[in-house]
């Protein structure tokens, strides 16, 4: 079964094809491109495989390659180091070895984790993603970052780790409830505002009916999300540079999920909120044409995201120096010269943070 679109990534570490599909049918001719594999390790979520597993179990039934399936629990909690052993055991019990394929099938979580099992075991042996999540499908299966959490701190430990390949079958998206749509769109947004041009012209024209699976107009917005980060990846993959622009909105964001411990907002959710304050930033400090405030007002209220946040603008600056990317005491912050032209590691004071805070709260 061909693929319905197909995006190349360039990382310097490693080539390998992102692959949009409509369902599983095609999972098994894909997986048969890396022979010789000497076994299949399915880690994913006991709830996905209960919704997939009847998709995809015929695909991987290939004679001679075993296929086992390791259950890890959702949740950013859990992507743990301390859950990270049992995993490692489970693999040697059942026989793992440098010739074995992990495939990552779920959301972010485990994407990140399953992939940092890979980058790690045996010194690294090779695995595949399989989004099943708006916001895998667009940011986190593709660039090879991979990481699991310490007690003080996320993606504490990880490393940059390309899959073989990435195969996203659309349908898993038609099980995901409105706040993971949301969720992935924030990504979204933020891919148009960083690429600009026609890109940024298809975010804004659409709206929160694109949460449809079968949506054409969804799948451009994957397709572009995907080509504009696969660009930025080829061009810097360990983020000494570039790669730091697709932290635009995450500063304030990381901020807003310490502040409300995690509960209030999903992480994209977050992530609109922080898009709306780093683009009265950007009008504040770097120029952008302040009608842009407005207009990202009204795209990210298109696609139901959230552009203001309750909590005490004091608190938030503050808790924005917590951010493992600044350096010293002062908070750093991409911003935007204009659409598609994003610029990195502006430091933003405190006061200046909590202006623009202040003045989304006051949005409609
Ligand atoms: N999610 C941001 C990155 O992959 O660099």
């Amino acid at each position: 079964m061909n693929p319905i679109r197909e995006v190349q990534i360039k990382a310097f570490s490693k080539e390998y094809k992102v692959q949009i599909h409509s369902d599983f049918r095609g999972l098994g001719e894909t997986i048969k491109k890396f022979y010789p594999i000497s076994s299949i390790f399915i880690l994913t979520e006991r709830k996905l495989s209960g919704l997939f597993s009847k998709f995809y179990e015929s695909e991987l039934s290939c004679p001679g390659i075993p296929y086992h399936e390791i259950y890890i629990k959702g949740g950013e909690k859990n992507k743990h180091i301390l859950r990270t052993a049992e995993v490692y055991n489970k693999l040697i019990e059942l026989g793992a070895d440098r010739k074995s394929l992990i495939i990552a099938l779920g959301g972010g979580v485990v994407g990140d984790f399953a992939g940092f099992i890979a980058s790690t075991f045996q010194r690294g042996i090779r695995f595949a993603q399989v989004p099943t999540t708006l916001l895998a499908s667009v940011d986190s299966s593709v660039g090879g970052k991979v990481a699991v959490n310490a007690d003080l701190g996320k993606n504490m430990i990880g490393s940059f780790y390309q899959p073989e390949f990435v195969y996203l079958p659309l349908i898993a998206l038609s099980t995901l409830p409105k706040r993971e749509w949301r969720c992935g769109m924030a990504e979204i947004v933020k891919h148009g505002l960083l690429s600009g041009g026609e890109y940024l012209e298809k975010v804004r024209s659409n709206d929160k009916s694109v949460y449809d699976h079968t949506s054409p107009e969804l799948l451009e917005l994957i397709v572009g999300s995907i080509l504009y980060k696969s660009n930025v990846v080829s061009q810097d993959e360990r983020e000494a540079g570039l790669r730091k622009v697709l932290n635009l909105g995450h500063t304030t964001a990381h901020a807003i999920e310490s502040l409300t411990n995690y509960r209030r907002y999903s992480h994209g959710e977050a992530v609109s909120i922080g898009l709306l304050t780093a683009i009265i930033l950007s009008a504040e400090k770097q120029g952008l044409d302040p009608s842009w405030i407005e207009s990202l007002r009204k795209i990210l209220k298109a696609y139901d995201l959230p552009y203001h946040d309750k909590s005490k603008s004091t608190q938030v600056a503050k808790h924005t120096l917590h951010d493992k990317k600044n350096v010293g005491n002062s908070v750093r912050f991409v911003l935007l010269q204009s659409p598609g032209n994003p610029i990195w590691d502006i430091p933003i004071e405190l006061e200046e943070i909590a202006s623009a805070f202040r003045k989304q709260k006051k949005m409609d």
